[in-house]
């Protein structure tokens, strides 16, 4: 078979699952992923003949996508921060407003003079946060806390993998008394999904990603903001910051709990024009 007419299958058997642009999306992964061959060398190659361990691994992913795995557990990796990151069922992939939140975090840092940081990232999944920093501030010290060991696991495989060090503690943040010491910034991407809000997302988000790492009962959705906020008022150097990734729908709730703990505020729109992130300064 080529890998035109493997193209042609492809497309014919998850078209009426996927928006055709996200199902040629998925080829061209796979491709880069068991093939090697960029979108360039497939055009300029239509007619290479694919083995049959080759075509054996794009049937397997296909009966995965139809029934909605993530394109990124299939492969088991994926981009963030222009940095690959591997990725597996027990951890959260990380997504593109979270990179938002690192730029910004890293714009902010740019305005001071200080670059031996002390940083914590609470919630960590992947790895994604801490490691893009330390990527773009050596000279910081970083500190990333998470419950789940499967994912503090390939987290460390990220930090390896893209030559970076940061300390990795598991940890139930919502029973911590106090921080190990003392930050200059501390960012946290918590659960904030509401049960409520199940209705509006994606089967490959229900049945595939970690509930830990996403939902929170819907009569204490701030549950986690509150806990860290708490922490930070001690936990924080004067003046230092703390980064929210937020609920879009609880913008005003989340920043008026973290005003009420003595913190000037401020909240930013993520590319979509929803209110995701927000930062604050400890007076
Ligand atoms: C929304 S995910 C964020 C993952 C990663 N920071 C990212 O942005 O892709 C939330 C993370 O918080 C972790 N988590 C959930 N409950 C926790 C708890 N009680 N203490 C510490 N971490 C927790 C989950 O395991 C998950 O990795």
């Amino acid at each position: 078979m080529t890998i035109t007419q493997l193209k042609k299958q492809f497309l014919e058997h998850l078209e009426e699952k996927y928006p055709m642009e996200e199902v040629l999306s998925f080829f061209h992964l796979l491709a880069e992923h068991y093939l090697k061959l960029s979108r360039l060398q497939m055009a300029l190659e239509p007619n290479k003949v694919l083995n049959d361990a080759e075509i054996g691994q794009f049937k397997d992913a296909l009966e995965k996508l139809k029934v909605f795995e993530p394109i990124q557990y299939i492969i088991g990796e994926t981009e963030f921060f222009s940095l690959n990151f591997k990725v597996a069922p027990g951890v959260l992939i990380p997504r593109p407003e979270t990179e938002e939140l690192v730029q910004w975090i890293l714009d902010e840092i740019s305005l001071q003079q200080k670059q031996d940081l002390q940083i914590l990232d609470i919630g960590t999944g992947s790895g994604c946060i801490p490691i893009s920093l330390k990527k773009h501030l050596p000279k910081a010290q970083i500190s990333a806390i998470d419950i789940s060991e499967e994912a503090l696991k390939i987290a460390k495989i990220n930090a390896e993998k893209n030559e970076v060090s940061v300390e990795f503690i598991q940890q139930n943040i919502l029973s911590a008394e106090k921080l190990p010491l003392q930050f200059d910034l501390i960012v946290s991407n918590p659960p904030y999904v509401r049960e409520l809000e199940k209705a509006e997302m994606h089967q490959n988000v229900l049945r595939y990603e970690p509930e830990t790492a996403l939902y929170v009962k819907d009569e204490n959705p701030l549950l986690f903001y509150k806990k860290i906020t708490k922490l930070a008022q001690e936990g924080l150097a004067k003046n230092g910051l703390l980064f929210f990734e937020i609920n879009q729908y609880l913008g005003v709730e989340t920043e008026m709990m973290v005003t009420d703990h003595g913190f000037e505020t401020a909240l930013r729109k993520d590319m979509f024009g929803n209110f995701r992130m927000l930062k604050a300064r400890k007076l």
